[in-house]
Formats: C-alpha cells, sequence, structure tokens
C-alpha cells in the first residue's frame, strides 16, 4: 500500500466537486478574518457583518424536519461515475445529447466538475407528491450505495419503492429533503444567464416557491405561470374540477434575465392591415386619447375633411403634444377614418412593432397543451400494447417547446438539462424546436430505473430512451441519437465494494492497486474525463505514442495514459504535446520510483518559460 505522504507524484482527485468548495473559496475570498485554519468560524462572520446571535432566533424562512441531513447530503461529495453503455445508445457517435440511467442526486454531483455553470436552461418535473408517487429513497447515509442495493447491483437485497403516503407524518419534509439537495446541486450548473422551470401541482406548489426562493433567492424569482392542462372540465369532482398545474421560473441572475418574444400569432397578424396603401405596410390604428392627465394634450386640431375638433374627447388627454402630433401627421402617421374626418388615431406599423409577443403568465392548452395531447405524443412512439396506462405523467412537447424558446437561442449551442426525465419530453421537444428553426440546442436528461411492473419496459428509463429512439427516427430520419449512460460504481477500487467513505480525503490517501480488474480503458477514460472537467460528449482520441496508447482529449489539453507499461519515452512525447494535464495509473509505474521521479523531472524541466503541465497519478 502506498502512503500519500511519500509519493513524489501528486494524486488526482477523484472526488465530486461539492458546492460548498466553491462557495466556500468565495467566502474566504471576501472575508478571509473569518476563517479559522481552513473551516469557516460563523460566530465571526456574524460578528462581521454585525448580526448578534440573540437576533437570530426567530427567522423567516422554511423548516421541516430532516432539512439539517438534507443540507449534508449536498456536501457529501459522489463516489460513483458514469459509464458509456454502447447498446443502449443510439448514433452515439453523432449524438451530441445525452441520457443518463440513475439517480439523479448522485449524477448532479457528478456533474459538478465538467457542467459548472454551463447549462441553459433546465426544466424538471419532479414527482407531484400525489401520495401515491414513491421518492426515491435517499437515506441520507448511503449515497451511491442504496441506488445499488436498489438497481440490484450490488450483492444485498434489492430495496423496495415506498410511496409517500399523505398518511405518513413526515408526507411534506420527505418530499422537500428530497428536492432540497439536488434543486441546490442543479443551480450550481446554471449558466449566469440560465433559467429554470419547475411544473407543480397545489399539493407542493407553496412549499416549493419557499424552497426555491431560499436557494435561488428571493430576487431571482421570475414568474409562477398557469398552464391550463385540461381541455375538458371533470364534472365528477367533488368541489373543484383542477384545471391547472403550476411552472415556477426562476433565474439563476433572474433580475437580469430576459425572455425571448414569442413568435406573433395569426390572430395578432390578422389586426394589420393596409387600407390606404402605405408604402411601409400594414398598420393597425391605436388609441392617441388617454384619461391621465396631460398638462399639453388639450389642443384643438382640424381634419383633413374640414372638420374642426375642439379637443380630445372629454375626460381624455391628446397623448402627444401639438408638435409631435404635427410631425406625425406630416409623416401620414395618423390615421383620420376612412373619411378622413373621424377622431384621429396613430398608425402602428407590424414592421416597427416588437419582433414577437411578451410572454404571458397564463399558458393555454391551445398554445402549449394539455395532458391528453401528451399521452397520445408518447403513445405515437412508444408501443405498450394493451397496457397503455404504463407511464402516466408526460408532459405535451408543446409546454417545453414554450420553455425553450422563451429560454434558450438556436444557434448557442445551448445546454438543457432535465433530470426528472420520464418518458423523455424534454429530448423530444428539444429535437422537434431544432428542426423548426435549425438550431443546435442539446439536452441532458437523467431518469431512475423506475421499475414499471411491465416486462416490455421494464423500467421508466427503457421507456426514456425508446421514446427518443423512435422521436429520432421520426423527426430526422434516423440521424438523431444520444448517449446512454448509467450511473455506477468507480473503477476506482477505493471507491467500491461498499466501502463507507465517510472521509474521502482519508479514503483518497489509501489508493494502491486501485483499479478494478474488470474496468476498460473507455470506462477509465470516462471517468477522468467527466472528474477532470470535460463535458461526457467530449470527443477523445487514441494516439501512439513512444509506441503505446494515450488517450487525447480536446486536441490533447488532458493526456490519459491507462496502460501499464509507462516508459520515459512515452512521457516525453506526451510532454511534447503540451496539454495541461497529464494522467496515469499508479500501476503504469510499476515498482519503478525511479520512473516517477524521472517522469517527474521531465515535465518540470520543460514547463521552464512554457505553460505549466500538471503530471498527476490515479
Ligand atoms: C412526473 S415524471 C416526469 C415526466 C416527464 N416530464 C415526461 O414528460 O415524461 C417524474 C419522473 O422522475 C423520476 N424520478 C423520481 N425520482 C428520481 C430520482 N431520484 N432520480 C431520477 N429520476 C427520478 C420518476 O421515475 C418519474 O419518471
Amino acid at each position: 500500500m502506498t502512503n500519500q505522504k511519500d509519493e513524489p507524484l501528486e494524486r488526482f482527485d477523484l472526488a465530486s466537486l461539492t458546492p460548498f468548495d466553491q462557495k466556500y473559496a468565495a467566502l474566504r475570498d471576501l472575508f478571509p478574518e473569518t476563517f479559522s485554519e481552513s473551516e469557516p468560524d460563523p460566530a465571526r462572520l456574524a460578528s462581521i457583518l454585525g448580526v448578534s446571535g440573540t437576533d437570530v432566533v426567530e427567522r423567516y424562512g422554511l423548516t421541516w424536519p430532516g432539512k439539517a441531513n438534507a443540507a449534508t447530503v449536498i456536501q457529501k461529495p459522489s463516489v460513483g461515475t458514469l459509464r458509456l453503455d454502447s447498446e443502449k445508445s443510439v448514433a452515439a457517435e453523432t449524438g451530441r445529447d445525452v441520457v443518463i440511467e440513475g439517480d439523479n442526486l448522485e449524477v448532479l454531483k457528478l456533474m459538478q466538475r465538467s457542467y459548472h455553470g454551463k447549462v441553459k436552461m433546465i426544466y424538471i418535473d419532479p414527482p407531484y407528491n400525489t401520495g401515491k408517487q414513491f421518492i426515491y429513497p435517499d437515506n441520507f447515509r448511503e449515497g451511491l450505495d442504496s441506488y445499488l442495493q436498489f438497481t440490484g447491483q450490488a450483492d444485498e437485497e434489492g430495496r423496495k419503492l415506498f410511496a409517500n403516503a399523505e398518511t405518513d407524518g413526515r408526507y411534506h419534509s420527505n418530499w422537500l429533503s428530497m428536492m432540497y439537495p439536488r434543486l441546490a446541486l442543479a443551480r450550481n450548473l446554471l449558466r449566469s444567464d440560465g433559467i429554470i422551470f419547475v411544473t407543480i401541482d397545489d399539493h407542493e406548489v407553496h412549499n416549493l416557491r419557499l424552497l426555491m426562493d431560499e436557494i435561488f433567492g428571493p430576487e431571482n424569482f421570475v414568474a409562477n405561470c398557469i398552464w391550463q392542462k385540461v381541455f375538458s372540465p371533470k364534472n365528477s369532482a367533488r368541489q373543484f374540477s383542477e384545471d391547472h398545474d403550476y411552472v415556477l421560473v426562476y433565474g439563476r441572475n433572474g433580475v437580469e434575465w430576459l425572455p425571448n418574444l414569442l413568435p406573433r400569432t395569426e390572430e395578432m397578424e390578422k389586426l394589420y392591415k393596409n387600407p390606404d396603401n402605405d408604402p411601409r405596410g400594414p398598420w393597425m390604428s391605436d388609441n392617441l386619447t388617454a384619461r391621465n392627465y396631460y398638462s399639453k394634450g388639450t389642443y384643438p386640431i382640424q381634419s383633413p375633411g374640414g372638420r374642426s375638433i375642439s379637443g380630445p374627447p372629454p375626460g381624455t388627454y391628446w397623448r402627444v403634444a401639438q408638435e409631435k402630433f404635427d410631425s406625425l401627421d406630416a409623416d401620414n402617421r395618423i390615421w383620420w377614418g376612412a373619411e378622413g374626418d373621424g377622431v384621429p388615431r396613430l398608425k402602428r406599423f407590424l414592421s416597427e412593432v416588437k419582433d414577437g409577443r411578451v410572454p404571458q403568465t397564463l399558458w393555454k392548452y391551445e398554445e402549449v397543451g394539455h395532458t391528453q395531447e401528451a399521452k397520445k405524443e408518447l403513445l405515437a412512439r412508444v408501443e405498450f400494447g394493451s397496457s397503455d396506462s404504463v407511464f402516466e405523467t408526460p408532459k405535451p412537447t408543446r409546454l417545453i417547446e414554450r420553455m425553450l424558446r422563451l429560454a434558450t437561442d438556436s444557434d448557442g449551442e445551448d445546454l438543457v438539462l432535465d433530470f426528472f426525465a420520464g418518458s423523455g419530453a424534454t429530448g423530444e421537444a428539444v429535437w422537434k424546436l431544432n428542426k423548426e428553426d435549425g438550431g443546435n440546442r442539446r439536452f441532458i436528461l437523467v431518469q431512475l430505473p423506475e421499475p414499471t411492473g411491465y416486462d416490455d419496459y421494464e423500467t421508466v428509463a427503457d421507456i426514456t430512451r425508446e421514446r427518443l429512439r423512435a422521436a429520432g427516427q421520426d423527426i430526422d430520419s434516423g440521424s438523431l441519437g444520444y448517449q446512454s449512460y448509467s450511473l455506477g460504481k468507480s473503477n476506482f477500487g477505493v471507491w467500491g465494494g461498499g466501502a463507507d467513505t465517510e472521509d474521502v480525503q482519508q479514503a483518497l490517501s489509501l489508493f494502491a492497486e486501485n483499479v478494478e480488474d474488470q474496468a476498460s480503458s473507455e470506462a477509465i477514460v470516462t471517468e477522468l474525463l467527466l472528474k477532470a472537467g470535460y463535458e461526457l460528449t467530449t470527443s477523445v482520441e487514441t494516439l501512439k505514442l513512444g509506441g503505446e496508447e494515450v488517450h487525447s482529449v480536446e486536441d490533447s489539453q488532458l493526456l490519459i495514459f491507462t496502460g501499464d507499461n509507462l516508459t520515459i519515452d512515452v512521457v516525453e512525447e506526451m510532454v511534447a504535446l503540451r496539454p495541461s494535464l497529464i494522467l496515469v495509473l499508479d500501476r503504469a509505474f510499476g515498482d519503478d520510483d525511479e520512473l516517477k521521479v524521472n517522469a517527474l523531472q521531465t515535465v518540470r524541466s520543460s514547463n521552464q518559460g512554457e505553460t505549466d503541465i500538471s503530471l498527476k497519478v490515479v
């Protein structure tokens, strides 16, 4: 066993980044004096901010039993990895899109390094907590282990799912404890101009709003839209027939975020006509009077037909002063009616109005679809035979397209994330809109392999992939595909075997003979790529350097050596490519400590006057 202290070479950190690493760094930068050794000291911080301990006994905010535990879940790094599953992928080589099968909590943790600040739009449609749905059993100390048990990947008995029943004493608390760490981790992935949409209903909307206020900051609340989800009322309802769900919208920087305008509807365009053949094109007339008092808005005018108008209609004022009125009239921008004798109105030209319409908070099914439409869309993609109620809660793609139009651009390779993917409607919506506007948006979907109890598609993740396979065929004659990944144990032994890695740093120092025997070099490369901060879809080339295979990531910014026999020739040839990071498996050195020293020496001497290369062992 090698001890980290005796190592000439630095260890590569396999732990996923926790949001606290970044927050602590920012805090330390602002208030270095509030740190005692490397830990923040809340008492010092409170005194610097002028807050005394007694002021904080009663405070406004959301709390529930289990909240403190849920907060510690965020800090615990993931001990897993994502593995490419070629057989479940579709056109993986061309696919820029990704479907990940796994518990979204672990997956969001694994995404922290590679996707920090990169996601333009998140849409999630979490379980609404209707009392019938199951809530994934995060037992806060287990994380990956409980997932592996749940999916039968570990030796122990597979876990049972449990429905979070309304009669459960912790009904709301369980749901909040599930949502809190996931939303907190997701926020870190948003770009500064990124935005999140969450669909929800009356079971949890009140809690979700407060929870999101806490995580995103109340100033970043953008809107709570109403989605009219049903197209005919349920007369069987005992009290009210529920017509709508909510769409909560928060921005990473909600105050500054501006939505794209929506395309004008045909009805709106129809309002513009051109009865006087104005060369500036169709226009519609607008009122020139208003009830607001305007001291310069009372002058008399003369119509072209010769009628004297003594002033604006009683109780109103012209909206422009006389000079402005005269210049508008001279420019043929005043409409006096077909006979030239009416009350003047302003001509607003279609060519000059805003290029679209401002979104409203009421989303009607005519524009964004309803639940029946969503079910039809799913059934058109996935054949369930006789039981078409296998997946009950899809959303219409038009609903998600509305969000995409507001929050993403067609030409920015915008990344869209949905970590409660269900049937994958978000992926289909991205493809449809790209097809329509020639866009290049990309998506990442995360879905738990929740059992369906149905043989053809045993898990919801199978449905997600099948729907997207069929949608890709249909939308762009098979040129659309995705890479399919699944959450699993790290390829590095220290993480696996059910090891309780409470102290990750300590665990890391126990590395030795650490690569799992069956780990393929592809799997190792994917794990290291992700943990070194590269996106999953980054292309990797295999080079021959010094007679050995070396994996080159992004034009050799990162070089990975997964072989067993490193030589100084290989090191020299890698260094000549000037990567910023070289990762070498520990086993590549065998017992040759001299090779380690020489390799490090080669790197160090090449760094004289050049941008630094760092060499780390894994
Ligand atoms: C309401 S559905 C989403 C439906 C989706 N919007 C659609 O249009 O098909 C919520 C999904 O989240 C999944 N889910 C629940 N807990 C999860 C977790 N911890 N990780 C990943 N997915 C989860 C459930 O399996 C379910 O399929």
